[in-house]
Order: structure tokens, then C-alpha cells, then sequence
């Protein structure tokens, strides 16, 4: 019997803000202490095979009492299951909603995740199938909001709370991502919506930022993940 203390949804209407990047992070900055799995819940665009160079692996499947299940792929200490594990090329860019509700469902369903503390699920973006799959299907215990400071992430952004709500799951904050980037000919700081005053997720508390920074952008790993450390420690605090 699986046994899940806590599943975190990194969430965000809004396509490129650093949702699986992340992801992956706090997975790595969690499993420092705690058991840990990684669920890409992309169907789409999955990313967690990529971010952790697992291009080629296969999960394994086995039964348990005629049941069919798949072992996690085990990297850097982290369960990970993905779509990107699943596929053959690139066929679910073409599916319509009833498939990739079903295919997300079943990766959801027969993931052996054994014990864990954190199950981090790295969502898609939009507000659509997906959400209702993993709000019916994993029941969140929370979800984690990322955005940039830039107006139309914001804006986007503030959808998916306000779908978070409407499903139940509660929203521990938002994070709030790349900032800190300045115009490389005046050096003047382009989070131009940082002090402006927009209504904008002014509700949910800020769980702390990350700026942008190269070592973000490789391979998930304990230094990278120290970009996380405040974070991790505002969402440890929050839930445990
Ligand atoms: N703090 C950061 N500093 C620099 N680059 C970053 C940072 N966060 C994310 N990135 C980069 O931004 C791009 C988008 O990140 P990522 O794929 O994690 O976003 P996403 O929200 O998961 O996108 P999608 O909506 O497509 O799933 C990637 O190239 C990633 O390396
Ligand atoms: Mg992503």
C-alpha cells in the first residue's frame, strides 16, 4: 500500500515561467531530508526526462495481485515518473482531452511510489483537463503557484488560482521566478511590475524568489536547488 504524507502541485496557467525547472529543484532541495517522487504530469510537453537526462530509460513494470504497476525511475535519490517515459515519438501532441485525461490518469494510477514524504507534480500549463484529472485523481494537498513579475504572468497566473480554488485545493503561495534580470546597456532592472500596483495575486503570500541565473538552466542539482533553500524552508513550514 502506497503511503503519501504530502502531494505538492507546482502549478501556473502561464507556459515558461519555471514550473518544471522548479519542480525539479524543490524535489532535489526536499529529498536532502525527506523521501521524495517527481510526477510530470505534462502530457503535452513533458520536461522531467530531459531536466534529469533520462531520455532513454523505461520505467519497469511488474504485478501485484494482478495489477499493473510501474517502478519509478530512481535519479538523484528522487522517484520520478513522467509522459516522457511513456511515449513513442512525439503522439500525444496530438491528443484531444478524453485521451489525455485517460493517459494521465493511468500514469497516475499505477506509479508504485511506495512510501513517501513530498510527491512533487510538475503541472502543465493552462487551466484545462489536466487540473481536473490531478485535482480528482491525486488530490493535492496543496499547490504552489509560479509566476514572473511581469503583468501577463500575473494575470495568467491569478487563473489558475482561482481554478485551484474552485477544485479545493488550497494554495500554500506563489514563487515568484527569474527576477532580478537588468538591461544589459543601462543595467536598470527590467521586473517592471515588481512595484506596480496590480490586483493581481495580492491574496496568497509570496513564498520568496528566484533570480535568474545560467545555473538554474542545467541539470538539476544540489547546488542548483539551493535557489530553493528559502522557499523550501516557507513550504516545510507551512504544511508540516
Ligand atoms: N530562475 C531561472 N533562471 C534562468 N532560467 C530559468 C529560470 N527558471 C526557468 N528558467 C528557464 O526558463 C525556461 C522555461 O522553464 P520551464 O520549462 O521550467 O518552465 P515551465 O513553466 O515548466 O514551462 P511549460 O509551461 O512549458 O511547462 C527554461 O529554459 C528554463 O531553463
Ligand atoms: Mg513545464
Amino acid at each position: 500500500m502506497m503511503n503519501i504524507k504530502h502531494i505538492l502541485a507546482i502549478a501556473s496557467a502561464k507556459g515558461g515561467v519555471g514550473k518544471s525547472t522548479i519542480a525539479a529543484n524543490m524535489a532535489i532541495s526536499l529529498s536532502e531530508e525527506y523521501k521524495v517522487g517527481l510526477l510530470d504530469a505534462d502530457i503535452y510537453g513533458p520536461s522531467q526526462h530531459l531536466l534529469f537526462n533520462l531520455e532513454n530509460s523505461k520505467p519497469e513494470s511488474f504485478e501485484i495481485n494482478g495489477q499493473k504497476k510501474l517502478k519509478p525511475i530512481i535519479s538523484q535519490n528522487i522517484k520520478i515518473n513522467s509522459m516522457g517515459f511513456m511515449m513513442l515519438s512525439n503522439q500525444a501532441v496530438i491528443w484531444r482531452g478524453p485521451m489525455l485525461s485517460n493517459a494521465l490518469k493511468q500514469i497516475i494510477q499505477v506509479t508504485d511510489w511506495e512510501d513517501l514524504d513530498f510527491l512533487i507534480v510538475d503541472m502543465p500549463p493552462g487551466t484545462g483537463d489536466s487540473y481536473l484529472t490531478v485535482a480528482k485523481e491525486i488530490k493535492p494537498t496543496a499547490a504552489i503557484l509560479v509566476t514572473t513579475s511581469h503583468i501577463l504572468s500575473l494575470s495568467d497566473t491569478d487563473k489558475s488560482k482561482i481554478a485551484l480554488q474552485k477544485l479545493g485545493i488550497p494554495i500554500l503561495g506563489y514563487i515568484n521566478n527569474m527576477t532580478g534580470e537588468r538591461c544589459p546597456k543601462c543595467n536598470e532592472l527590467l521586473d517592471t511590475y515588481t512595484d506596480r500596483d496590480n490586483k493581481f495575486l495580492k491574496d496568497i503570500k509570496c513564498l520568496g524568489t528566484i533570480s535568474r541565473s545560467i545555473a538554474l538552466q542545467s541539470l538539476p542539482n544540489f547546488k542548483s536547488a539551493r535557489a530553493l533553500k528559502e522557499i523550501k524552508e516557507n513550504v516545510t513550514k507551512l504544511i508540516l
